[in-house]
């Protein structure tokens, strides 16, 4: 149903596009419930010539009811939505299905930049492609990532991959996507690094095999390297990374 709003693009966006819905039904269900019960109670209890305000305690028990009785329900609410998180969680977060492919983010203030393992499939080698702003990868390919930050926290997020990972000072955080639909889709930091946290965006952009091979093959070729790919170590700002970046 999300999916009329926003576009999901990976295995798992769907899952959590039902986990969404299944929060939203459910509260809302008791939002609606609870304020149409209120109204209606300000309407049938309102002022009339004539007619003495009831004091009540709410110690009785027929009265106690009306607040344990809902009470019970809401937890029982609860416990279908920490059931369906939790699945959801184990499902994206805690299980890793084997890699086809690695690649490397970096976070930095204000820029990502991403090393894609190049024609051999093996990240720190020779053949190795850096981009900045921009990560490319294979359509129906599941993908490993390793989510650095060179100086603060930061925050990795694909809202069509309805994907989030906070990047760690210090820290390799694992991960994992498989893209489903060819696309270029956007990249966020979701997470406040200072003043240029608003502006740190880049672009995933999803590629069938051929295309991702043409890509493969142009930044690989040295005469392409100097100017459009980008050398280790990444610059320093998102301005300088804006005239590196690798494009299409
Ligand atoms: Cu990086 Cu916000």
């Amino acid at each position: 149903m999300l999916e009329r709003f926003m576009t999901g693009a990976s295995t798992y966006s769907g899952s959590v596009d039902h986990l969404i819905f299944l929060i939203a039904a459910l509260v809302g269900f008791w939002l609606i419930v609870a304020e149409a019960f209120f109204f209606w109670l300000m309407f049938r209890y309102r002022h009339r010539e004539g007619r003495t305000t009831q004091y009540v305690t709410g110690d009785e028990k027929e009265l106690k009811r009306w607040i344990s009785v809902p009470h019970m329900l809401v937890i029982v609410c609860d416990l279908v939505i920490v059931v369906g998180a939790v699945k959801v969680w184990m499902d994206i977060k805690q299980t890793m299905p084997p890699a086809e492919q690695t690649v490397r983010i970096y976070a930095q203030q204000w820029a990502w930049s991403f090393v894609d393992p190049g024609p051999d499939g093996m990240l720190d080698t020779g053949d190795d492609i850096r981009t900045v702003g921009e990560l490319h990868v294979k359509v129906n390919t599941t993908y490993h990532f390793e989510l650095l930050s060179r100086d603060v926290l930061h925050s990795f997020c694909v809202p069509a991959f309805r994907l989030k990972q906070d990047a760690v000072p210090g820290r390799t955080i694992r991960g994992w996507f498989r893209a489903t639909r060819p696309g270029t889709y956007d990249i966020q930091c979701t997470q406040m690094c200072g003043m240029g946290h608003g502006v740190m965006a880049g672009r995933v952009i999803v590629e069938t095999p051929e295309q991702h091979a043409q890509w493969l093959e142009r930044v690989s070729n040295p005469a392409f390297a100097p100017q459009q790919a980008v050398s280790s170590p990444a610059p320093a700002s998102a301005a300088s990374a804006q005239v590196a970046e690798v494009r299409p």
